[in-house]
């Protein structure tokens, strides 16, 4: 029996990938490859149920401190595949939004991401949003500045902050909360993803590592959010 609908927002963060690839005895950098084909299952899954939005979490601020190779295959990784995998998200009327701060990105995932970004623009299906080099707190002191900054130039005056307004102050200007947030590898925390947009998320972990990832995994999140019943704040008897 469902006690929910269909997730609007969805927020993955899809770890495991060095672990998979370890356990093969292969470089990690092998176990991000394997990864895409998880990502396209996901973006696929979430077309065919008509989720509003997915969020992807691909590489968080803290990320930058792992091997210069590593981190220099990512990127590659990256731009290789927001022109890849651009016919697919046109066929599947996806429009891709990149979240997180661009300032240390290089030239060819930019403009990669621009391209992508521009050319779905228009798509009315999906919307994917792609995190890289995003972390919460980051995205929370932005929108602080942003706040200030609009209180300085007189735009804004304090007592109307509210959390309506200070979700659109955010960088990444998600303003839909998440509903249900996937973590893979069996981990079981946030890692400083999408801090303010979880309040009301419910949890899913995964054992399975992400680039094990498929469809039928993502369908069991969906499974055990439907039978959840969410409160917010509220009591049984008044939902
Ligand atoms: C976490 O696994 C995964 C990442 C940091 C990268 C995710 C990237 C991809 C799946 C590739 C392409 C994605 C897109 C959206 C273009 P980990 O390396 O932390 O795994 P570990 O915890 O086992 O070491």
């Amino acid at each position: 029996m469902s006690l929910n609908h269909m997730p609007k927002h969805v927020a993955i963060i899809m770890d495991g990938n060095g672990r998979w690839a370890k356990k093969r005895l292969f470089p990690r950098t092998s176990g991000h490859r394997a990864g895409i084909k998880s990502v396209r299952q996901a973006i696929e899954y979430a077309v065919e149920h008509k989720i509003e939005r997915l969020t992807l979490f691909a590489f968080g601020r803290e990320n930058w401190q792992r091997p210069q190779e590593e981190v220099d295959t990512l990127m590659r990784l990256f731009s290789e595949v927001l022109v890849k995998e651009l016919p697919m998200l046109k066929e599947n009327n996806v429009c891709l939004n990149v979240v997180g701060d661009r300032s240390r990105l290089c030239a060819e995932v930019l403009d990669n991401m621009k391209i992508t970004e521009s050319q779905t623009l228009s798509n009315t299906g999906l919307q994917l949003n792609i995190a890289i080099d995003y972390s919460g707190q980051w995205e929370i002191v932005e929108a602080a500045k942003s706040i200030v900054k609009a209180v300085q130039d007189g735009s804004l005056g304090i007592n109307d902050i509210s959390e309506e307004i200070f979700s659109r102050h955010l960088q990444t200007n998600i303003t839909q909360p998440v509903d249900l947030f996937i973590r893979t590898s069996g981990e079981q925390r946030i890692s400083n993803f999408m801090n303010w947009q979880l309040s009301y998320a419910e949890f899913y972990f995964c054992s399975k590592m992400w680039p094990d990832f498929r469809k039928k995994d993502f369908q069991a999140a969906i499974d055990s959010f439907l039978k959840r019943k969410r409160r917010f704040g509220k009591t049984d008897e008044q939902l």
